[in-house]
């Protein structure tokens, strides 16, 4: 990879979410976001317990990975899955270069931290809108990124929670400057900016980008509203 994951998550940057895209053409839509700039590639993956929708898995991951890897990109697992730490050794023999885990859904978060961290991937911690932010605070240290949802869990396309402009900088101020903070759900050229001034730098789109007839000029549209490429 010519950036290292560590410091792709550290910059601006907009992660397309891949549950938008067409599964049929899951190579191509990707190539669509590589091809104009996108490194990071968000992937969604739901056990239909934790969340109620069931979506996909390390299989899919193992798919991506060499077109990922060949544009110098990462691919950067969501894992809206109860008890992560059991499938986190799946997920890294896949390819996964982040993986994010939701403090809500396992009693062990410190070990699934550890667990991700010993593997060598980046790791994240993700918070849903009514979590408070003091979920996040026992370890912050041990952690690449901090996922803000922005929208309740599940599914794509909905709105963005305006609330979360209030709870951003609440999040940013109890971590360190090198940790990275991701927002996900309902981002668009008009959210990002709102949240990129809020304290968030990785913008996960999924319906803004793929639900459009050209992923690619969709993608530029959020990117360019951040003033970023
Ligand atoms: C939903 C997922 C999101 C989803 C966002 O739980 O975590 O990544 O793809 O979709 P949009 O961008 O359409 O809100
Ligand atoms: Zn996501």
């Amino acid at each position: 990879m010519s950036a290292s994951s560590k410091d792709l998550l550290r910059s601006v940057r907009v992660a397309p979410s891949i549950l938008s895209a067409d599964f049929a053409r899951l190579r191509e839509q990707v190539g669509e976001v590589l091809d104009v700039g996108a490194r990071i590639v968000h992937v969604d993956v739901m056990d239909g317990h934790f969340v109620p929708p069931i979506t996909l898995g390390p299989l899919v991951v193992a798919a991506l990975r060499e077109q990922v890897e060949k544009a110098g990109a990462m691919l950067d697992v969501h894992l809206m899955i109860e008890r992560p730490e059991r499938q986190v050794s799946e997920f890294i023999k896949a390819g996964a270069h982040s993986i994010t885990v939701h403090a809500e859904s396992t009693p062990q978060l410190a070990y699934a931290v550890h667990l991700i961290r010993d593997s060598g991937a980046c790791v994240g911690v993700a918070i849903n809108p009514a979590t408070p932010v003091g979920a996040l605070s026992e370890i912050t240290d041990a952690i690449d990124m901090t996922l803000c949802m922005t929208i309740n869990p599940g599914w794509g396309g909905q709105p963005f929670i305006e609330h979360s402009l209030e709870k951003l900088p609440r999040v940013r101020a109890i971590l360190s400057e090198d940790v990275a903070v991701e927002v996900d759900g309902g981002i668009n050229p008009a959210t990002a900016p709102k949240c990129r001034q809020a304290g968030a730098n990785v913008f996960v789109a999924g319906s803004a980008i793929f639900s459009s007839a050209d992923p690619g000029e969709a993608y530029l549209a959020i990117a360019q509203s951040l003033q970023t490429d």
